[in-house]
Protein backbone atom coordinates (compact mmCIF):
# COMPACT_ATOMS: atom_id res chain seq x y z
CA UNK A 1 0.00 0.00 0.00
CA UNK A 2 3.07 2.49 0.95
CA UNK A 3 4.58 2.25 -2.49
CA UNK A 4 1.05 2.60 -4.16
CA UNK A 5 0.28 5.59 -2.16
CA UNK A 6 3.32 7.42 -1.99
CA UNK A 7 5.65 5.75 -4.65
CA UNK A 8 3.33 4.97 -8.02
CA UNK A 9 0.12 6.86 -7.06
CA UNK A 10 2.00 10.70 -7.59
CA UNK A 11 3.35 9.11 -10.90
CA UNK A 12 0.18 8.42 -12.59
CA UNK A 13 -2.57 10.31 -10.70
CA UNK A 14 -3.83 12.67 -14.35
CA UNK A 15 -3.21 10.35 -16.50
CA UNK A 16 -5.35 8.58 -18.91
CA UNK A 17 -6.37 5.55 -18.05
CA UNK A 18 -7.04 4.29 -21.80
CA UNK A 19 -2.84 4.28 -21.93
CA UNK A 20 -2.74 1.24 -20.47
CA UNK A 21 0.32 -0.39 -21.75
CA UNK A 22 2.49 3.26 -21.18
CA UNK A 23 0.99 2.97 -17.45
CA UNK A 24 2.25 -0.59 -16.90
CA UNK A 25 5.49 -0.03 -18.86
CA UNK A 26 6.20 3.07 -16.42
CA UNK A 27 5.59 0.97 -13.45
CA UNK A 28 8.12 -1.89 -14.72
CA UNK A 29 10.47 1.20 -15.35
CA UNK A 30 9.65 2.34 -11.91
CA UNK A 31 10.12 -1.00 -10.27
CA UNK A 32 13.45 -1.88 -12.04
CA UNK A 33 13.81 -5.06 -11.39
CA UNK A 34 13.44 -8.28 -13.38
CA UNK A 35 10.33 -9.87 -10.92
CA UNK A 36 8.66 -6.36 -10.00
CA UNK A 37 11.07 -7.40 -6.34
CA UNK A 38 11.10 -3.91 -5.53
CA UNK A 39 7.53 -2.26 -5.61
CA UNK A 40 5.78 -5.86 -5.45
CA UNK A 41 3.30 -7.67 -8.21
CA UNK A 42 0.20 -7.39 -5.76
CA UNK A 43 1.03 -3.51 -5.30
CA UNK A 44 1.46 -3.21 -9.45
CA UNK A 45 -1.06 -5.53 -10.52
CA UNK A 46 -3.84 -3.66 -8.12
CA UNK A 47 -3.12 -0.65 -9.78
CA UNK A 48 -2.91 -1.80 -13.42
CA UNK A 49 -6.48 -3.75 -12.81
CA UNK A 50 -7.84 -0.26 -11.66
CA UNK A 51 -6.39 1.17 -14.52
CA UNK A 52 -8.60 -0.92 -16.94
CA UNK A 53 -11.39 -0.60 -15.08
CA UNK A 54 -11.01 3.59 -15.20
CA UNK A 55 -10.74 3.66 -18.18
CA UNK A 56 -13.74 0.50 -18.69
CA UNK A 57 -15.80 3.57 -16.67
CA UNK A 58 -14.56 6.50 -18.92
CA UNK A 59 -15.89 4.84 -22.11
CA UNK A 60 -18.89 3.85 -20.25
CA UNK A 61 -18.94 -0.36 -21.18
CA UNK A 62 -18.29 -3.56 -19.47
CA UNK A 63 -14.89 -4.46 -18.09
CA UNK A 64 -15.11 -7.60 -20.59
CA UNK A 65 -16.04 -5.33 -23.34
CA UNK A 66 -12.94 -2.54 -22.69
CA UNK A 67 -10.54 -5.45 -22.92
CA UNK A 68 -11.62 -7.95 -25.12
CA UNK A 69 -14.03 -5.63 -28.02
CA UNK A 70 -16.90 -6.96 -29.65
CA UNK A 71 -16.14 -10.60 -29.78
CA UNK A 72 -15.35 -10.94 -26.14
CA UNK A 73 -18.67 -13.23 -26.09
CA UNK A 74 -17.40 -16.71 -24.99
CA UNK A 75 -17.90 -17.67 -21.28
CA UNK A 76 -14.93 -20.33 -19.47
CA UNK A 77 -15.92 -23.48 -18.63
CA UNK A 78 -15.14 -23.45 -14.99
CA UNK A 79 -12.39 -25.99 -13.15
CA UNK A 80 -14.03 -26.43 -9.65
CA UNK A 81 -11.17 -27.43 -6.93
CA UNK A 82 -13.60 -29.23 -4.59
CA UNK A 83 -11.07 -31.58 -3.02
CA UNK A 84 -7.56 -30.24 -1.63
CA UNK A 85 -4.82 -32.16 -0.36
CA UNK A 86 -1.12 -31.16 -0.52
CA UNK A 87 -0.20 -27.33 0.72
CA UNK A 88 -3.78 -26.39 0.76
CA UNK A 89 -5.12 -29.07 3.72
CA UNK A 90 -3.74 -30.97 6.75
CA UNK A 91 -4.79 -34.57 5.57
CA UNK A 92 -3.25 -37.27 4.04
CA UNK A 93 -3.65 -36.58 0.42
CA UNK A 94 -0.57 -35.29 -1.54
CA UNK A 95 -1.72 -33.98 -4.65
CA UNK A 96 -3.00 -30.37 -3.60
CA UNK A 97 -6.05 -30.06 -6.40
CA UNK A 98 -8.72 -31.96 -7.27
CA UNK A 99 -11.46 -30.56 -10.00
CA UNK A 100 -14.32 -31.25 -11.80
CA UNK A 101 -15.58 -29.92 -15.22
CA UNK A 102 -18.58 -29.44 -16.72
CA UNK A 103 -17.34 -29.94 -19.68
CA UNK A 104 -21.00 -31.54 -21.04
CA UNK A 105 -23.02 -28.35 -20.08
CA UNK A 106 -24.87 -26.23 -22.82
CA UNK A 107 -23.70 -23.20 -20.79
CA UNK A 108 -21.73 -21.00 -17.71
CA UNK A 109 -25.01 -21.31 -15.80
CA UNK A 110 -25.58 -24.92 -16.37
CA UNK A 111 -22.05 -25.53 -15.52
CA UNK A 112 -22.28 -23.78 -12.55
CA UNK A 113 -25.25 -25.90 -11.62
CA UNK A 114 -23.92 -29.31 -12.46
CA UNK A 115 -20.55 -28.11 -10.24
CA UNK A 116 -22.56 -27.11 -7.09
CA UNK A 117 -25.06 -30.16 -7.62
CA UNK A 118 -21.43 -32.55 -7.34
CA UNK A 119 -19.83 -30.47 -4.62
CA UNK A 120 -22.68 -31.05 -2.47
CA UNK A 121 -23.36 -34.97 -3.04
CA UNK A 122 -19.51 -35.18 -2.57
CA UNK A 123 -20.20 -33.34 1.23
CA UNK A 124 -23.34 -35.92 1.41
CA UNK A 125 -20.41 -38.76 0.59
CA UNK A 126 -17.92 -37.87 2.72
CA UNK A 127 -19.75 -37.67 5.63
CA UNK A 128 -21.55 -40.80 5.39
CA UNK A 129 -17.94 -42.27 5.19
CA UNK A 130 -17.35 -40.43 8.20
CA UNK A 131 -14.74 -38.29 6.89
CA UNK A 132 -14.57 -34.18 7.84
CA UNK A 133 -16.21 -31.79 5.89
CA UNK A 134 -14.68 -28.26 6.72
CA UNK A 135 -13.26 -26.84 4.13
CA UNK A 136 -9.52 -26.07 2.41
CA UNK A 137 -7.96 -22.87 1.16
CA UNK A 138 -9.89 -22.82 -2.48
CA UNK A 139 -12.87 -24.15 -1.01
CA UNK A 140 -12.69 -27.54 -1.79
CA UNK A 141 -13.09 -30.27 1.18
CA UNK A 142 -9.81 -31.62 2.68
CA UNK A 143 -10.84 -35.21 4.37
CA UNK A 144 -8.12 -37.37 5.42
CA UNK A 145 -8.49 -39.72 2.72
CA UNK A 146 -6.33 -42.98 3.09
CA UNK A 147 -4.92 -42.57 -0.66
CA UNK A 148 -4.49 -40.28 -3.62
CA UNK A 149 -6.74 -42.53 -5.84
CA UNK A 150 -9.34 -42.11 -3.32
CA UNK A 151 -9.82 -38.77 -4.10
CA UNK A 152 -10.64 -39.65 -7.97
CA UNK A 153 -13.01 -42.56 -6.60
CA UNK A 154 -15.14 -40.12 -4.21
CA UNK A 155 -15.34 -37.47 -6.81
CA UNK A 156 -16.80 -40.10 -9.64
CA UNK A 157 -19.25 -41.34 -7.15
CA UNK A 158 -19.96 -37.69 -6.17
CA UNK A 159 -20.69 -36.89 -9.89
CA UNK A 160 -23.39 -40.40 -10.38
CA UNK A 161 -25.10 -39.30 -7.18
CA UNK A 162 -25.16 -35.55 -8.37
CA UNK A 163 -27.36 -37.34 -11.42
CA UNK A 164 -24.28 -36.83 -14.05
CA UNK A 165 -22.42 -39.03 -16.32
CA UNK A 166 -18.64 -38.70 -15.27
CA UNK A 167 -17.01 -38.12 -18.54
CA UNK A 168 -19.46 -36.85 -20.54
CA UNK A 169 -21.20 -34.16 -18.60
CA UNK A 170 -18.44 -33.99 -16.36
CA UNK A 171 -14.92 -34.65 -15.97
CA UNK A 172 -11.59 -34.42 -13.55
CA UNK A 173 -8.86 -31.96 -13.50
CA UNK A 174 -5.73 -32.42 -11.49
CA UNK A 175 -3.03 -29.89 -10.06
CA UNK A 176 -1.00 -32.12 -8.17
CA UNK A 177 1.48 -29.15 -7.99
CA UNK A 178 4.24 -31.35 -7.75
CA UNK A 179 7.17 -28.64 -6.72
CA UNK A 180 5.85 -29.07 -3.38
CA UNK A 181 6.34 -32.59 -3.09
CA UNK A 182 9.39 -32.67 -5.16
CA UNK A 183 12.98 -33.37 -3.18
CA UNK A 184 16.12 -34.15 -4.41
CA UNK A 185 15.49 -35.13 -7.67
CA UNK A 186 12.42 -37.47 -6.93
CA UNK A 187 8.87 -36.68 -6.15
CA UNK A 188 8.10 -37.96 -2.64
CA UNK A 189 4.51 -38.70 -1.92
CA UNK A 190 4.95 -38.35 1.89
CA UNK A 191 1.75 -37.52 3.22
CA UNK A 192 -0.03 -40.80 1.50
CA UNK A 193 3.02 -42.92 2.46
CA UNK A 194 3.00 -43.91 -1.37
CA UNK A 195 6.33 -43.36 -1.55
CA UNK A 196 9.54 -41.79 -3.78
CA UNK A 197 8.94 -41.86 -7.56
CA UNK A 198 11.23 -40.20 -10.64
CA UNK A 199 9.49 -38.01 -13.12
CA UNK A 200 9.29 -41.14 -15.57
CA UNK A 201 7.22 -43.51 -12.84
CA UNK A 202 4.97 -40.41 -11.69
CA UNK A 203 3.92 -39.88 -15.24
CA UNK A 204 2.91 -43.42 -15.51
CA UNK A 205 0.73 -43.06 -12.24
CA UNK A 206 -0.87 -40.43 -14.58
CA UNK A 207 -1.33 -42.40 -17.63
CA UNK A 208 -2.71 -45.03 -15.09
CA UNK A 209 -5.25 -42.80 -13.64
CA UNK A 210 -6.77 -41.69 -17.07
CA UNK A 211 -7.18 -45.13 -17.63
CA UNK A 212 -9.14 -45.39 -14.68
CA UNK A 213 -10.69 -41.46 -14.08
CA UNK A 214 -12.22 -39.24 -16.65
CA UNK A 215 -9.19 -37.24 -16.09
CA UNK A 216 -9.22 -34.88 -18.91
CA UNK A 217 -6.23 -31.75 -17.63
CA UNK A 218 -3.61 -32.04 -15.71
CA UNK A 219 -1.60 -29.16 -14.36
CA UNK A 220 1.71 -29.02 -12.45
CA UNK A 221 1.74 -32.38 -12.99
CA UNK A 222 5.71 -32.30 -12.45
CA UNK A 223 7.88 -29.68 -10.37
CA UNK A 224 8.69 -26.22 -11.86
CA UNK A 225 12.27 -27.43 -12.79
CA UNK A 226 11.66 -30.59 -14.04
CA UNK A 227 11.75 -29.36 -17.72
CA UNK A 228 13.31 -32.60 -18.85
CA UNK A 229 10.36 -34.19 -17.28
CA UNK A 230 7.68 -31.97 -18.52
CA UNK A 231 8.85 -32.52 -22.13
CA UNK A 232 8.57 -36.37 -21.48
CA UNK A 233 5.36 -35.54 -19.62
CA UNK A 234 4.09 -34.07 -22.65
CA UNK A 235 4.90 -35.88 -24.93
CA UNK A 236 3.31 -39.66 -23.02
CA UNK A 237 0.15 -37.47 -22.10
CA UNK A 238 -0.18 -34.23 -24.04
CA UNK A 239 -2.38 -36.00 -27.29
CA UNK A 240 -5.42 -37.62 -24.72
CA UNK A 241 -5.59 -34.64 -22.30
CA UNK A 242 -4.42 -30.89 -21.48
CA UNK A 243 -1.35 -30.40 -19.67
CA UNK A 244 -1.00 -27.29 -18.05
CA UNK A 245 2.00 -25.41 -17.19
CA UNK A 246 1.25 -23.23 -13.79
CA UNK A 247 4.95 -23.04 -11.50
CA UNK A 248 6.69 -23.65 -14.24
CA UNK A 249 5.79 -20.78 -16.23
CA UNK A 250 5.08 -18.27 -13.74
CA UNK A 251 2.89 -16.28 -16.39
CA UNK A 252 6.23 -15.22 -17.45
CA UNK A 253 6.52 -14.79 -21.40
CA UNK A 254 10.19 -15.42 -21.36
CA UNK A 255 9.63 -19.27 -19.80
CA UNK A 256 5.87 -19.87 -21.88
CA UNK A 257 8.51 -19.46 -24.80
CA UNK A 258 10.88 -21.92 -24.09
CA UNK A 259 8.10 -24.12 -23.04
CA UNK A 260 6.39 -23.86 -26.54
CA UNK A 261 9.76 -24.25 -28.13
CA UNK A 262 10.35 -27.35 -26.20
CA UNK A 263 6.77 -28.64 -25.98
CA UNK A 264 7.05 -28.88 -22.40
CA UNK A 265 3.01 -28.56 -21.97
CA UNK A 266 0.16 -27.31 -24.48
CA UNK A 267 -1.71 -25.23 -22.06
CA UNK A 268 -0.57 -21.98 -19.32
CA UNK A 269 -2.35 -21.31 -16.32
CA UNK A 270 -2.46 -17.72 -16.31
CA UNK A 271 -2.48 -15.34 -13.23
CA UNK A 272 -2.16 -11.74 -13.15
CA UNK A 273 -0.47 -10.88 -10.04
CA UNK A 274 2.43 -13.34 -10.88
CA UNK A 275 3.64 -11.56 -13.81
CA UNK A 276 2.11 -8.24 -11.94
CA UNK A 277 0.27 -6.19 -14.85
CA UNK A 278 -2.69 -6.17 -17.03
CA UNK A 279 -0.33 -5.37 -20.41
CA UNK A 280 2.24 -8.38 -19.46
CA UNK A 281 -0.75 -10.91 -18.70
CA UNK A 282 -2.13 -10.08 -21.92
CA UNK A 283 1.02 -10.91 -24.12
CA UNK A 284 1.39 -14.58 -21.92
CA UNK A 285 -2.48 -14.82 -23.37
CA UNK A 286 -1.45 -13.86 -26.94
CA UNK A 287 1.36 -16.18 -27.29
CA UNK A 288 -0.59 -19.36 -25.88
CA UNK A 289 -2.85 -17.94 -29.07
CA UNK A 290 -0.58 -18.12 -31.15
CA UNK A 291 1.14 -21.11 -30.24
CA UNK A 292 -2.21 -22.74 -30.77
CA UNK A 293 -2.14 -23.53 -27.01
CA UNK A 294 -4.71 -23.98 -24.27
CA UNK A 295 -4.85 -21.10 -21.37
CA UNK A 296 -6.70 -21.08 -18.34
CA UNK A 297 -7.47 -17.61 -16.59
CA UNK A 298 -7.03 -18.27 -12.55
CA UNK A 299 -7.23 -16.87 -9.02
CA UNK A 300 -4.84 -17.59 -6.57
CA UNK A 301 -5.66 -19.86 -2.88
CA UNK A 302 -4.99 -16.34 -1.47
CA UNK A 303 -7.68 -14.44 -2.79
CA UNK A 304 -9.67 -11.51 -2.17
CA UNK A 305 -13.01 -10.68 -3.00
CA UNK A 306 -12.08 -8.81 -6.79
CA UNK A 307 -14.05 -10.38 -9.56
CA UNK A 308 -11.65 -8.73 -11.74
CA UNK A 309 -10.46 -12.45 -13.85
CA UNK A 310 -14.68 -13.15 -14.50
CA UNK A 311 -14.25 -10.25 -17.21
CA UNK A 312 -10.81 -10.55 -17.97
CA UNK A 313 -11.49 -14.49 -18.94
CA UNK A 314 -14.35 -13.36 -21.21
CA UNK A 315 -11.90 -10.93 -22.60
CA UNK A 316 -9.40 -12.88 -23.34
CA UNK A 317 -11.70 -15.72 -24.71
CA UNK A 318 -9.96 -19.11 -23.97
CA UNK A 319 -12.86 -20.37 -22.78
CA UNK A 320 -11.51 -21.93 -18.96
CA UNK A 321 -11.31 -20.45 -15.89
CA UNK A 322 -9.81 -21.94 -12.53
CA UNK A 323 -11.66 -20.01 -9.68
CA UNK A 324 -12.05 -22.70 -6.61
CA UNK A 325 -14.97 -24.95 -5.34
CA UNK A 326 -18.45 -23.37 -4.86
CA UNK A 327 -18.27 -22.04 -1.62
CA UNK A 328 -16.49 -19.02 0.21
CA UNK A 329 -17.60 -15.75 -1.21
CA UNK A 330 -14.11 -14.83 -2.50
CA UNK A 331 -14.56 -17.67 -5.22
CA UNK A 332 -18.10 -17.15 -5.15
CA UNK A 333 -17.84 -13.63 -6.52
CA UNK A 334 -16.38 -14.75 -9.45
CA UNK A 335 -19.32 -17.12 -10.56
CA UNK A 336 -22.09 -14.13 -9.44
CA UNK A 337 -19.94 -11.98 -11.97
CA UNK A 338 -19.53 -14.67 -14.81
CA UNK A 339 -23.54 -15.23 -14.67
CA UNK A 340 -24.32 -11.92 -14.68
CA UNK A 341 -21.95 -11.17 -17.94
CA UNK A 342 -23.49 -14.49 -19.44
CA UNK A 343 -27.28 -12.71 -18.86
CA UNK A 344 -25.99 -9.17 -20.56
CA UNK A 345 -24.79 -11.05 -23.31
CA UNK A 346 -28.26 -12.70 -24.12
CA UNK A 347 -28.13 -14.27 -27.52
CA UNK A 348 -24.87 -13.16 -27.96
CA UNK A 349 -23.36 -15.80 -25.26
CA UNK A 350 -21.06 -18.61 -26.19
CA UNK A 351 -20.29 -21.53 -24.31
CA UNK A 352 -17.82 -23.57 -26.81
CA UNK A 353 -15.19 -25.15 -24.01
CA UNK A 354 -12.47 -26.32 -25.16
CA UNK A 355 -12.27 -29.31 -23.04
CA UNK A 356 -15.23 -30.87 -24.82
CA UNK A 357 -12.96 -32.64 -27.40
CA UNK A 358 -11.48 -34.94 -24.55
CA UNK A 359 -15.33 -36.11 -23.94
CA UNK A 360 -15.34 -40.07 -23.25
P1 LIG B 1 -1.25 -20.63 -5.36
O1 LIG B 1 -1.60 -21.73 -6.45
O2 LIG B 1 -1.38 -21.30 -4.02
O3 LIG B 1 0.16 -20.30 -5.71
O4 LIG B 1 -2.20 -19.51 -5.57
C1 LIG B 1 -2.87 -22.15 -6.62
C2 LIG B 1 -2.90 -22.94 -7.90
O5 LIG B 1 -1.92 -23.60 -8.23
O6 LIG B 1 -3.89 -22.86 -8.57
ZN1 LIG C 1 -1.26 -24.59 -9.81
Amino acid sequence: MKNVNREIGPRIIGLDPGAQSEIDNLMIEMDGTPNKARLGANATVGVSMAVARAAALTKGIPLYAYLGGAEATRLPVPMMNILNGGKHADNSVDFQEFMVIPIGAPSFAEALRYGAETFHALKAILKKKGYATGVGDEGGFAPNLKRNEEACEVIVEAIEKAGYIPGRDIAIALDPAASSFYENDTYELKKSGQGRLSNTQLTRLYNSWIEKFPIVSIEDGLAENDWAGFKEHTSVLGDKIQIVGDDIFVTNTEFIRRGISEKSANAVLIKLNQIGTVTETIEAVELCRKADWGFVISHRSGETEDPFIADFTVAMGGGQIKTGSVCRSERIAKYNRLLEIETELGNEAEFGNPLAQYQR
